[in-house]
């Protein structure tokens, strides 16, 4: 694979999406070792930039990097020069002036990174964008449910929760998508993004206000073999998107009842969220804890698949061409 930037889901083909999930799954062999250090990527450096909060990819992407035996640097927006006013572009423009070989960014504008790509030499990673996208979650969710799973081709995942404000959502519809997988997403009227309609075009896509009909649909065909409940974002509303917490966990949340009429039919439903998890609001502990959950396994998984993008785009070329 010779791919310099990954910026969006949609840049990887199926071949792409599979081939860094092979390559995760040796990741992940290592990452069960008692010495977990591989020379790949000795040499080369990696700056982790992240202007929003985040403690499992900022941290998962730099023990990526360190297990890789790069040179990983963090730097967070509030202990950088953007907080005494310095712009976006003389702040990653004077970072790889240091010759570093990778940008990992996080930004609250949706299409930050494909800026900054057009900025810098380096090769630029998406840890999420505004609302935009989060391709190395999506990766790491489908590595998940490959786990659990096996092949996602037909397989059916229903995913729940703020889709208006989700770049874990956009990234997954595209890379389940690639990997055969149907998917449904569920959510209040007024958390359906804008431009849903045109989502609704792609093959195997469905959208729905209703989460127990998602849930317990009659024919087992329609059945979901998995379900990602997505984070209440707070942060980023301005108003009310729905009238009380009670009533957004009454229609929307995994409840303790839900989860139990669900485990009637398929006890071990594989239950995801990328977190951070608001207990008790779109999921309840029960479930953040059931047997059946993959919540610490999407992170366990963070790692493998974050060294596998690492590799691909640093390493993988040289390596072929050695
Ligand atoms: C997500 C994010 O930041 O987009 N979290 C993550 O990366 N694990 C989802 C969220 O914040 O709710």
């Amino acid at each position: 694979m010779t791919r310099k930037h990954l910026l969006s889901s949609a840049d990887l083909s199926r071949d792409e999406v599979e081939a860094i999930l092979d390559t995760a799954a040796s990741m992940h062999d290592i990452q069960r070792r008692e010495v977990k250090k591989i020379p790949t990527l000795r040499g080369r450096t990696v700056i982790n930039l992240f202007f929003e909060d985040s403690t499992r990819t900022r941290s998962s992407f730099e023990i990526a990097g360190k297990w890789m035996s790069a040179d990983t640097i963090n730097i967070t927006g509030k202990g950088s020069s953007t907080s005494k006013g310095e712009s976006l572009r003389d702040t990653v423009k004077t970072i790889c002036a240091m010759a570093v070989d990778a940008l990992v960014i996080r930004h609250s504008a949706s299409g930050a990174c494909h800026q900054v790509a057009q900025w810098v030499d380096a090769s630029v990673i998406n840890a999420g964008d505004g609302t935009h996208e989060h391709p190395t979650q999506a990766l790491l969710d489908a590595y998940t449910l490959r786990q659990r799973l096996g092949s996602l081709d037909g397989r059916h995942v229903v995913i729940v929760g703020d889709l208006a404000h989700s770049r874990v959502f956009r990234s997954n519809v595209i890379t389940l998508g690639r990997l055969g997988a149907r998917v449904t997403v569920v959510a209040p009227p007024t958390l359906m993004p804008s431009g849903i309609g045109d989502w609704s075009k792609r093959d195997g896509f469905a959208t729905s206000w209703d989460l127990d009909q998602t849930l317990y649909a009659v024919s087992p065909d329609e059945r979901p073999d998995a379900v990602m409940m997505l984070r209440v974002q707070r942060e980023r509303m301005s108003g009310g998107f729905f009238p009380t917490e009670r009533e957004y966990t009454a229609g929307y949340g995994l409840t303790r009842e839900r989860l139990a009429r669900l485990y009637a039919a398929t006890p071990d439903l594989p239950i995801l969220h990328p977190g951070p998890m608001n207990r008790g609001l779109e999921i309840a502990a029960e479930a953040a804890d059931a047997t059946s959950s993959a919540i610490l396994d999407q992170v366990s998984a963070g790692v493998a698949v974050r060294m596998a993008v690492l590799y691909h785009l640093l390493a993988g070329e040289t390596e072929a061409a050695a």
